[in-house]
């Protein structure tokens, strides 16, 4: 049994209850310890998501001294400090991302990563959902053929309302970007994994943030409002090495999760809504289109047979990525989701930000 501490018990997202919801899936790991940095905020999780076997811990080290693992879910500009802190406790660390506000931030943490040995895996959760997985399948058994372009939007709706107060994300020296970071990373990690091997990395990036909502009301002090220093909306560019664009956008003041991919081979669409189906529309690689779109269910053995996944959007998500981490942890398996991974699409992230604030074309400056 992996005894797990949480640390980080919000009330914005909150995502440490998708982590909790997930371990609870997995029958071969156990809560032992939350600590949040505000008082009574862990005994509150351990009461509303009924934690039986956890403690409130007072503190970082009583929360190390009750786990073998950890789940960080604090703002992006706590995670580098803690992920370090759990690595020399001796714990194996699974990271929220974006890893860090900037790509030079997160070398301390792959420094101590290498050196301990432990697993130390960067949350970027969505490539295990069953249709992006058939996405992979389809298009690395050439069914796309030459990949044209792909677009994808994504985002959130919770703080679309100028009445929701001034969170951490909201601020550039807490979050680093803002919906470019968010979602971005999210976005780049699926898309980089898709498409890498048929049409390369991503070569340079253009783009273009506004922010929509300039002021809003500083938490605790009622009628005093502070500037939103990132963006609300992001819209970006990539070209790869083959020339292939991708056109990103990613806004959390309302948006759907939909990832298109166009090639020779046709079009596939995925809904975030329905992570279990693809839209395709197929084609004849030298003819055109003369088939309907087609709803296609993903096939089981996209996603195996595993009775303990939810089929919920966003659950499903973070139930694979913590059983990645937990076998991870046993079977001494390396995760895909490395650290450098986590600093590489950083780097994208920030290519993207220079993009927005010089105006013009950068070139992609990192390997990963
Ligand atoms: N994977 C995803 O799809 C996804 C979705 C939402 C959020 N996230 C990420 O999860 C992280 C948390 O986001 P959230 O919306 O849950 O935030 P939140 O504001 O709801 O919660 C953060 C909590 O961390 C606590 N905290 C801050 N500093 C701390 C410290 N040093 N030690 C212990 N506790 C500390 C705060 O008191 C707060 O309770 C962010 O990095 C965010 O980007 C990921």
């Amino acid at each position: 049994m992996i005894r797990i501490g949480i640390i980080g018990c919000g009330s914005t997202i909150g995502i440490a209850r998708s982590h909790i919801r997930a371990y609870a899936c997995c029958k071969d790991a156990v809560i032992t310890a939350v600590y949040d940095l505000l008082e009574g905020r862990a005994e509150g999780y351990i009461r509303d998501m009924r934690l039986s076997d956890a403690k409130a811990c007072a503190s970082l080290e009583e929360l190390f001294s009750l786990c073998d693992a950890v789940s960080i879910c604090t703002p992006n500009c706590t995670h580098v400090d803690l992920t370090v802190a759990a690595l020399k406790a001796g714990k194996h660390v699974l990271c929220e991302k974006p890893f860090a506000p900037t790509p030079a931030e997160c070398d301390q943490a792959i420094r101590y990563a290498k050196l301990c040995g432990k697993v130390a895996m960067i949350g970027l959760c969505y490539r295990d959902i069953p249709g992006l997985v058939y996405m992979k399948q389809l298009i690395d058994e050439g069914k796309m053929g030459r990949i044209f372009f792909a677009r994808q939007e994504q985002g959130g709706d919770r703080i679309a309302s100028p009445q929701v107060k001034l969170e951490w994300r909201m601020q550039k020296d807490l979050s680093g970007p803002g919906a470019l970071a968010d979602f971005g990373s999210h976005m780049m990690d699926i898309c980089d994994y898709l498409l890498r091997d048929s049409c390369g990395p991503i070569e340079e990036i253009t783009c273009m943030q506004t922010t929509c909502i300039e002021e809003r009301e500083i938490i605790g002090k009622p009628g005093k409002t502070g500037p939103v220093t990132n963006d609300d909306v992001a819209c970006w560019i990539c070209r790869t090495e083959s020339g292939t664009l991708y056109n990103f956008t990613a806004s959390r003041i309302g948006a759907s999760f939909v990832l298109e991919i166009v090639g020779e081979g046709g079009k596939m669409i995925f809904h975030g809504d329905k992570p279990f189906e693809l839209t395709l529309q197929c084609k004849e690689k030298n003819g055109g289109y003369a088939q309907q779109p087609q709803a296609v269910p993903v096939p089981e053995s996209c996603y195996g047979a595993d009775p303990n996944a939810p089929r919920t959007p966003f659950e499903i998500n973070f139930y694979y990525e913590i059983r990645q981490f937990l076998d991870a942890i046993q079977c001494g398996r390396d995760t895909q989701l490395t650290l450098e991974r986590g600093r590489y699409i950083q780097a994208l992230i920030q290519t993207a930000q220079d993009a927005a604030d010089c105006g013009e074309t950068v070139p992609v400056d990192a390997e990963g």
